[in-house]
Parts: structure tokens; C-alpha cells; sequence
């Protein structure tokens, strides 16, 4: 058996703004193992960034519990959250979400300075990430400076740049076209077969059938 790195259980998620609350998640269960690649489609409004959010301990459900890596995470406070991010998940949004005046490199270096590794050792790992991914001549230019497609480049090798266990990506090709949609979907699978797990949100059922399992949210619930 695969070591399971996600236990949700019975996941709810309810939103109060003013007088009125709103349930996203109606108890939602899940278990991730090692090496697995999932797509999470629902229509819009239907609770994926939501669930997103908590399995990337953005946020913290309103009941149920959360088992990452064995460690019962959904009553950290938030110090202890932003530790675990760091360390063990990997981020990649449609917006990319890069710092306008750093250079490609040094955007790639950020998750790095709160990781209390040698910044030097880290660069050397930065450019080997950047030329794995193909921009390797690019890592002085600003984002700015940069394709949309490559842009996206840069974002996952900052999430990989602490060698995290997780991969999660929130339409991570929203913003491109489908060819390069169709090259950062390639690299996905690369970092699967690589062992790394990952969990991607999508809307677009062909960005969805590169990976390995798709699951359904639909009223605040998985349909698997
Ligand atoms: N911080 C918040 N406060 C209040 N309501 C919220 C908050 N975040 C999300 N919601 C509500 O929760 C529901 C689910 O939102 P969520 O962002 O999870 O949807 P989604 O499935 O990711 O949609 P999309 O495909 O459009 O990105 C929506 O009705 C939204 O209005
Ligand atoms: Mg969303």
C-alpha cells in the first residue's frame, strides 16, 4: 500500500459574510497517496479553491479533521501552517503570482529565504530548476520581461525549489494558450513520474485527462 499523504475527513467549510452564511463543503473525505496525480473539476463556485486552500493550509476547515503527512493539521495556528507550506507543498496558480521587480531567479529563490537552507546551495539548485524546465537563458529577465507560458515556468520551479513532498496547482494553464497549456501539462506528468504528488484544479477536461484520477466537487461534495 501507498503512504497516504492526505487524509481529509469529513471536511467542512462554512463562510459568514455579515448575517448570511454560506456551506462550501458538506463533509468532504479524501485520501492522496504518494505519487498520485489528480484533477479536481466542478463548476465555478462549486468550493475547488476552497478545498485548495485547506489541503494547501491556506486555510483551516470549520469542522473535520486534516492528516498531512501522518500530522493532524487542521488545528495549527497559523506560524505553524505558513512552516508547513514552506516545507512540504509546492504552489502554482493561474496567475503566477511572480514579484514584478525580481529577476526569474530571484522569484524562484523566495520560498527559499524562510527555509533556513544556504542560499548559495539554493541558487546553484534555482538555475539547475530553470534550465530543467527550459528558460535557463532566461533567469536575470523580470517577469515583465517573459511569455506568459514561460512566466508559469518560473512559478513551478519556485514551487520546487524546497523539494516538496506535494504539488498543488489552481488552473495553472487558465491563462495560456493551448499549446502551451499542453507543455506545462507535460511537465506535470515529468514531476509525477518523478514521484512527486500532485493535485491540480481544473475546468478544461483536456488538461484534466493528463492526469491520473479525476474527481467531481458538486454541491459541497467529491464525487469520485
Ligand atoms: N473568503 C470568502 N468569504 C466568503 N465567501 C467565499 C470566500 N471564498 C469563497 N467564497 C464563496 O465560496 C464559494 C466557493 O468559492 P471557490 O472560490 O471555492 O469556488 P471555485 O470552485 O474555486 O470557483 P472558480 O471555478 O470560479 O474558481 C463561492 O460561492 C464563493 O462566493
Ligand atoms: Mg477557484
Amino acid at each position: 500500500m501507498a503512504e497516504p499523504i492526505i487524509q481529509l475527513k469529513n471536511i467542512t467549510k462554512v463562510y459568514k459574510v455579515g448575517d448570511i452564511e454560506t456551506t462550501v463543503l458538506k463533509g468532504v473525505s479524501l485520501t492522496v497517496y504518494k505519487g498520485d496525480f489528480i484533477a479536481i473539476m466542478g463548476a465555478s463556485g462549486s468550493g475547488k479553491t476552497t478545498l485548495m486552500n485547506i489541503i494547501g493550509c491556506l486555510d483551516t476547515p470549520t469542522s473535520g479533521e486534516y492528516y498531512l503527512l501522518g500530522k493532524d493539521v487542521s488545528k495549527l495556528d497559523d506560524d505553524q501552517l505558513a512552516e508547513i507550506r514552506n516545507k512540504y507543498i509546492g504552489f502554482v496558480f493561474q496567475q503566477f503570482f511572480l514579484i514584478p521587480y525580481l529577476t526569474a531567479l530571484e522569484n524562484v529563490l523566495v520560498p527559499a529565504i524562510y527555509s533556513g537552507e544556504s542560499i548559495k546551495q539554493k541558487e546553484k539548485r534555482a538555475v539547475e530548476l530553470l534550465q530543467l524546465l527550459g528558460i535557463g537563458d532566461k533567469k536575470d529577465n523580470k517577469p515583465s520581461q517573459l511569455s506568459g507560458g514561460q512566466q508559469q515556468r518560473v512559478a513551478i520551479a519556485r514551487a520546487l525549489i524546497n523539494d516538496p513532498e506535494l504539488i498543488l496547482a489552481d488552473e495553472p494553464t487558465g491563462a495560456l494558450d493551448s499549446k502551451t497549456a499542453k507543455d506545462i501539462m507535460e511537465i506535470f506528468v515529468n514531476l509525477n513520474k518523478k514521484g512527486k504528488t500532485i493535485i491540480l484544479i481544473t475546468h478544461d477536461p483536456q488538461v484534466a485527462s493528463y492526469s491520473k484520477k479525476i474527481i467531481k466537487i458538486q454541491d459541497g461534495k467529491l464525487i469520485v
